[in-house]
């Protein structure tokens, strides 16, 4: 392993990623190794400079995937979490052997509240434990975080204590977690002003949870008072209410440049199709008045706007669609466009694809062109971001389906599917054409998850328009999110039940690796 620490000129914030761990942990949001490795490669290719790619000593499939994703990117950092034991740190440590730019994140608590109920340790018992873990972390690499959680409900003279005995035993990085999302801004400034002045050669990072909805402005307060490194995830996933979302705090530093006077390595353009991917393979679906990446960030609904908009765009707006990577314009690919137009548009989004995945998709957009009069850049993407999910279900693929009604409230679905690379064709019976494709699913996968969550809506307008499905199954107190897009909705539905089967496969067999 070769390691050294991220070094950066002093107005330049470093973003560290987070959405494949921190954001993971929100309920119904595993992702497979494939799934993670796609998103890796985008926040790579977007400039995110660390991705912290999962919790090494949590499971063997998490330390994999720390490797796998270590290895496939070309310029970022990639990090383990690891709790303050050092079992945990060692698993991290071997994770990332082979990675060439590696980093170990390790935390302990450092409030009276965990101190007391969680941990059952003194204050001096866990200096004691900071000193000896992050100095273990330093025998893997160079580069060590180390995290203070919960460190807002920490007293400050304890909480400087802390940070000494990380600092004096090698960590480079030291982060303040608002663990909670307690904080609120002019007092997390202030918290992080005085670490700053009191360590002055730390790169103090902030990471905050969005429980009082303050989770960016609270980050951004902390860039202000010196913090270079902000923990965030794309479109804000995360544990309950989430973490800070990406998008925001970069866009807020570009469009505030004159405030902040600082610059983040972010191609912004990346930010859009980014966050599609990660909605469309979470199944965390952005709310249309989402800042930044919501549908409805840029929209002009007022008489007053749009007539100022179209006078001068810059007299409602403050940073252009374009700048992330929003193009509204009707796609100029059509029913006549051959095989280079579409490897052009991927090229441009950065999407990889393997041929046979290609070929396929390509065959898909002909088709939309026959059935959709209007073919947009945002149907595009979700198609190929379809075909991408498609591609990366290597356990199951279902090739098709059909319903008959048997009598009032009685219908028999068969349907033909791929298990491991095996044909299979199963036919169930059931209360409507939905219920009976989902149950020959389930006979055919031998799962017996539960559904607990199932929602359809349209994604653009007119009767052509694209049906969306999330299906949420829940095993084993874990949930599993599956999503598709049709113009078909019983298509998108049943697609959509099989990508959450596929992610129960998916994990079950990473359990037995
Ligand atoms: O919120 C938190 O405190 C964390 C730590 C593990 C950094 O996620
Ligand atoms: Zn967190």
């Amino acid at each position: 392993m070769t390691s050294s620490t991220i070094s950066a000129p002093s107005n330049r914030v470093i973003i560290f990623d987070t959405t494949l761990r921190d954001g993971e942990q929100s309920p119904g949001a595993t992702m497979s190794m494939k799934e993670k490795l796609a998103v890796a490669s985008l926040l790579d290719a977007m400039g995110v400079d660390v991705i912290e790619a999962g919790f090494a000593a949590s499971s063997k499939g998490d330390a994999e995937c720390i490797t796998a994703v270590g290895q496939a990117v070309k310029q970022a950092t990639v990090c383990s979490l690891a709790r303050a034991i050092k079992t945990d740190i060692e698993a991290a440590g071997r994770a990332l052997e082979k990675v060439a730019r590696p980093r170990i994140h390790t935390f302990v608590s450092t409030s009276p509240i965990h101190l007391e109920h969680q941990m059952r340790k003194t204050e001096e018992q866990v200096l004691e434990i900071i000193d000896e873990t992050v100095r273990y972390a330093r025998t893997f690499c160079d580069d060590v975080e180390w995290s203070a959680m919960d460190a807002t409900r920490t007293g400050i003279a304890y909480l400087s204590k802390a940070v000494a005995a990380a600092v004096n035993a090698g960590a480079s990085t030291i982060n303040i977690p608002d663990t909670v999302g307690y904080a609120i801004p002019e007092e997390y400034q202030a918290l992080i002003a005085q670490l700053v002045a009191q360590f002055p050669s730390v790169c103090f990072s902030v990471h905050c949870h969005d429980d009082l909805g303050l989770a960016a402005a609270n980050s951004l307060a902390g860039v202000k008072a010196g913090a270079r490194q902000v923990e965030c995830t794309i479109n804000g996933i995360g544990e309950r209410a989430g973490n800070a979302p990406l998008e925001e705090i970069v866009m807020a530093l570009k469009t505030r440049a004159d405030f902040f006077g600082c610059t983040t390595g972010i191609d912004t353009k990346r930010i859009y199709p980014t966050s599609r991917f990660v909605a469309s393979t979470t199944g965390f679906f952005v709310q249309k008045n989402k800042a930044i990446v919501g549908s409805n960030a840029f929209a002009h609904e007022s008489g007053i706007h749009q007539d100022g908009i179209l006078k001068n765009r810059e007299t409602y707006e403050i940073m252009t669609p374009a700048s992330v990577g929003i193009t509204q314009s009707q796609i100029v690919l059509g029913k006549h466009s051959g095989r280079a137009a579409l490897k052009n548009k991927l090229d441009e989004w950065k999407i990889e694809m393997d041929e046979e995945a290609f070929l396929r998709c390509f065959e898909a957009f002909k088709a939309l062109c026959d059935r959709k009069k209007n073919v947009t850049e945002e149907d595009l993407l979700t198609l190929i971001h379809d075909h991408q999910h498609v591609a990366m279900q290597s356990y199951i693929k279902l090739d098709g389906f059909n319903t008959t009604q048997k009598g009032a409230g009685s219908y028999t679905a068969t349907i033909q599917m791929q298990i491991d690379g095996t044909s299979k064709e199963t036919s169930c019976d059931g209360d409507g054409p939905l219920d009976a494709i989902f149950q020959a699913i389930m006979a055919a996968t031998n799962c017996h998850a539960t559904l607990t969550s199932f929602e359809v809506h349209s994604v653009s307008q007119g009767t052509d328009a694209q049906a969306e499905a999330v299906i949420v199954l829940k095993e084993n107190d874990r949930f599993y999110t599956g999503h598709a897009r049709d113009t078909d909705t019983i298509m998108a539905s049943a697609r959509a039940y099989v990508g959450a089967v596929g992610k129960i496969m998916a994990q079950a067999a990473q359990k037995e690796a």
